[in-house]
């Protein structure tokens, strides 16, 4: 210790205040910042979860919520879940750390053998991460090093989509389509064009499926025509994208992009950093949607949340580009002191056994068939625009008048209103000011359902009769 350095409490007071800390008080919670979040706003009224268990939580008041959004998309077996949890107290025993700058460990390659195994077409080679967007940097990055290594050094920008969300580092924020979270930092890195996305209940280019003949992939071939091929090196998409309000294609859609991306030297990279691990009713949404991306973003999903944990899969075209003799210099230039730790990696193996043992893809299906009707049936309260996403990954566009489409002024927040109430009636979803979606754990049951259910149709009718929406015609359709 400096003499310029703070004077410490003895250590046995340190323990004892750390452990009578009144973990709510605005002085210590705030001390954190959270992501996305004014802290200032938040230290009113701080959710402080404590514990949980299947498919619920509880704060450190004791109160329980229905966790209607797998954390954030990444519980799919459940809180809790007995087999992750003994794989990690098991491998926590042998091994916590291995340094991935010159180590293997045996749970990362029992992960990436499972990984081979359950991915489709032949993504076989594994470069294991911590979260999703170090995965989609790593994808951007194999891909520009691909395209130097195969006599393509030219090929340097990056397709992605208006709407999309790659991630909140520099990089992965240059593919991110959704504004609100650039403009802060702009300009961002010159590698990165965007394209409209299949937004086919708001066309952005106000055609109608399938007369449009799905416009949105085939107009991708002109940006990069316009572009000059020799120049792009990827195109970087989400399956089912989230922020937009859950924005699926039509079946058409991915199969025209990869004849596109095939016909100019393109890589497709598919950011299943949400989609991944069991949440479209398909281990990835690349066999949901039948089309082989040459790259996949994984994260969230993948190992449940009881370790940071992701991954980027790679073709064997791809991993051959960096396969040679050592003085060639071939090998990926890119490295992080986590990657493959065991303990992340172990957590990952047994949640994917889970998911394939127990049945999780068939309950995801069924139970996705259910809850989607469940939110089509809130169609007498006259805001559910479209419902629409697969599986267990559903979303509610919220309009005024869904006859005509019209939507809720912005201001009115009315998607993050419902969510705000949601939560008082102890649910929790994930909403923006024009949707909202629900994506439960993959172990969801009816019963779950059939309560998130009631406790979303209570803040649907609150935000309802508050002003500024007041709008009472649902009421007497309704009951
Ligand atoms: C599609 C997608 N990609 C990447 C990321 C970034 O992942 P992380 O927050 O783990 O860095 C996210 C996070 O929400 C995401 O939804």
């Amino acid at each position: 210790m400096s003499p310029s350095d703070p004077p410490v409490a003895a250590e046995a007071t340190l323990r004892s205040a750390l452990e009578e800390l009144d973990l709510a008080a605005p002085e210590n919670v705030g001390r954190l910042l959270l992501d996305f979040q004014q802290m200032s706003e938040y230290v009113n009224d701080p959710l402080i979860i404590e514990r949980a268990e299947g498919v619920r939580y509880w704060d450190v008041r004791g109160k329980e919520y229905l966790d209607g959004i797998s954390g954030i998309y990444v519980v799919n077996v459940g809180h809790r879940n007995p087999r992750v949890v003994a794989a990690i107290k098991q491998q926590l025993d042998t091994l916590s750390f291995a340094p991935p700058l010159h180590a293997a460990n045996p749970a990362a390659i029992r992960l990436a053998s499972l990984l081979a195994e359950i991915a489709p077409g032949d993504l076989k080679t594994v470069k294991l991460l911590s979260g999703g967007s170090e995965a989609t940097e790593v994808a951007i990055k194999l891909s520009l090093q691909f395209h130097r290594q195969t006599g393509n050094p030219a090929k340097y920008k990056i397709i992605s989509r208006y709407k999309g969300y790659h991630g909140a580092t520099l990089g992965a924020l240059g593919a991110t389509g959704t504004s609100r979270r650039r403009k802060v930092f702009e300009p961002l890195l010159p590698n990165f064009l965007r394209v409209h996305p299949p937004h086919c209940y708001r066309c952005p280019y106000e055609k109608t499926y399938p007369d449009c003949e799905v416009y949105c992939a085939r107009t991708v071939e002109q940006t990069i025509e316009m572009e000059d091929p020799s120049t792009v090196a990827a195109v970087i998409v989400e399956p089912i994208t989230n922020t937009g309000g859950i924005i699926t294609p039509p079946p058409e859609y991915f199969p025209i992009l990869r004849r596109v991306c095939d016909r100019h030297n393109v890589l497709l990279i598919f950011d299943e950093v949400i989609t991944g691990f069991g949440r479209t009713g398909e281990m990835f949404a690349a066999q949901t949607f039948q089309t082989v991306p040459d790259l996949i973003c994984a994260g969230k999903g993948m190992g449940s949340g009881y370790g940071p944990l992701a991954a980027v899969l790679v073709s064997n075209r791809v991993a051959a580009a960096f396969w040679g003799p050592q003085e060639a210099e071939l090998e990926f230039a890119h490295g992080h002191t986590f990657g493959g730790n065991p303990l992340s990696a172990a957590a990952g193996v047994a949640s994917i056994l889970e998911i394939l043992e127990r049945g999780l893809l068939d309950n995801c299906r069924r139970m996705g068939a259910y809850l989607r009707q469940k939110l089509e049936a809130l169609a007498p309260y006259r805001i559910v625009g479209e419902v629409r996403g697969r599986g267990l990954m559903l979303g509610v566009e919220l309009v005024r008048n869904p006859d005509t489409r019209e939507p809720f002024p912005p201001a009115w927040n009315v998607g993050g209103r419902i969510a705000k109430a949601a939560l008082r009636h102890g649910l929790i979803i994930r909403a923006d000011q024009d949707w909202f979606a629900l994506a439960p754990p993959l172990i969801v049951t009816p019963e779950d359902i059939d309560e998130m259910l009631v406790r979303l149709e209570a803040a649907i009718e609150e935000v309802m009769a508050a002003p500024p929406v007041r709008t009472p015609v649902w009421s007497n359709e309704r009951r």
